[in-house]
This record gives C-alpha cells, structure tokens and sequence, in this order.
C-alpha cells in the first residue's frame, strides 16, 4: 500500500530515511537480499517487525522490543467534536509533542503515510495519533501521545475512537503495536476494544561489513 513511497534494491524494501525506520525483506532471505539491504541503508540501522530467524554475518542487534499486536475487536462510537486534521504545517509541533512523550518513531516525514490528527486546546497540539502501516484489509494506528499534563481526560481515547470509526467507515480493520512493557496503553487499548491478536518482536540490526555502494 506504501509502494509509491517505498524504496527498493532488489527484493529488499525500506520507508525513506525522514518517514520511518522501518525495512522488509523476503520471509527466506538470500546473502543478495542482504546485501542490497546494507546498500539501501548505507550503514543506518535497520529496523523489523517480523525479524529474520538467521542474522548473518556483518550485522549486529541493537535492539530487541517485546511488545503485541491488537486489533479493533469493537472500538465503540466516535465524536469528531474538537478533532483536527493535521498537515504539514503542524509536523514542527507534532515532532515536539512525540520528542516528549514518545509513542515510538515519529519523523518529520511520517505524515505521509496517513492520516493524522489531533486534539488542540488553546491553540497548542495536546494529543494525536495517526496512520502507519497498511496493507489490503488493514491499517495501523499508531504515534498515539497526549502531553503529560493532559493525561487522564480521555484525549487518546477519543482519538482513537476516531481513527477506528474513519479506517473501517474505509473497509480497513483497525490494528496497532504497542511494547509490553506500556502497561498504561494497553489497559487503554484493551477498555477502548482492542484485543492482542498476536505477540510482536522489533528488532534492530546495525550493519558492520564493509562499505558498500548505494543504489539510490
Ligand atoms: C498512552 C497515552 C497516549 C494515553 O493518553 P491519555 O490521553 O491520557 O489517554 P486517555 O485519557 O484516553 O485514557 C487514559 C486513562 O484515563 C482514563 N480516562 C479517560 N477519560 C477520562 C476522563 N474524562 N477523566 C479521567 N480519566 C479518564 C481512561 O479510562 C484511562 O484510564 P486507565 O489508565 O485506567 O485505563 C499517554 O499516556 C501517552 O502519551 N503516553 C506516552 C506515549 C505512548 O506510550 N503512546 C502509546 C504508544 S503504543
């Protein structure tokens, strides 16, 4: 669904650097797929959902998140009162607003994958969340924060709700990731409707091997 924004070296997939960390390879990887992979990343660091079982030589892991998968089971009627759609212009201050609060990656360019919105109050971005991955039949929610001082007053919630209802008025079912360790959100996610679907990993891979030429 992200084709247009893909780049490709071979079989090997990422999103552009400024969008967001995330790489494919084939679920059976050859030493070519590898290698176009450190090609296409230039010595950054790759990140995966579904990690490869065999890591070869030349790369290390970096990183290792336990977390899960949930899917809207029945996320309940939204209100669209005080919901902003926010564009390009708002990017600085929903790069400030994930910069304190963390929801996972959010880069300048992460608006392009989908919809995002927001909740402002007195002019100032307080909450927001968005669109991620897709794939036929799903999309993911995701870059859910609410400023700290806000917390507590059902502005995710009502965010989502949104998001859930507008991804599957589309025909889309709603899913999200989240890290096992975010006990807060997922006692959100699960009173708001969600249900763990299935155990997720990330993993992060640092390419160590000698300098290749890049493909772009
Ligand atoms: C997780 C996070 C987005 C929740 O944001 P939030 O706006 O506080 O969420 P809500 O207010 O909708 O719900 C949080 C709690 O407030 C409760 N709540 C909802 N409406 C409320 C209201 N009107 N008054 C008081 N409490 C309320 C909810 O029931 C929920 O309670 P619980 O913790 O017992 O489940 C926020 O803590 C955050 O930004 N965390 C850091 C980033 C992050 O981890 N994002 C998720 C990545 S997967």
């Amino acid at each position: 669904m992200h084709a247009a924004i893909a780049q490709r070296h071979g079989r090997a997939l990422r999103y552009p650097a400024d969008v967001s960390p995330f790489m494919a390879l084939p679920s059976q990887p050859d030493g070519d797929d590898w290698r176009n992979l450190a090609q296409l990343v230039r010595g950054g660091d790759v990140t995966f959902f579904a990690p490869p079982e065999h890591i070869p030589r030349h790369w290390e892991k970096v990183l290792e998140l336990d977390g899960m998968q949930m899917v809207d089971t029945g996320v309940g009627p939204a209100d669209e009162e005080g919901i902003v759609a926010l564009g390009p212009d708002d990017v600085p201050e929903m790069l400030d607003l994930a910069a304190r609060t963390k929801p996972g990656p959010f880069l300048p360019g992460t608006i392009r994958l989908g919809t995002y919105l927001g909740i402002r109050e007195e002019g100032a971005l307080v909450a927001m969340a968005g669109e991620r991955f897709r794939f036929p039949g799903g999309t993911e929610i995701s870059a859910v924060c609410t400023s700290a001082e806000r917390r507590g007053h059902g502005l995710a919630a009502r965010l989502i709700r949104v998001l859930s209802a507008r991804i599957r008025e589309g025909g889309d079912l709603p899913f999200l990731h989240v890290v096992a360790a975010n006990r807060g959100a997922i006692r959100l996610y699960e009173a708001l409707g969600f249900a763990t679907r299935t155990d997720t990993t990330v993993v992060g891979l640092r390419y160590r091997g000698p300098t290749l030429p890049s493909p772009l």
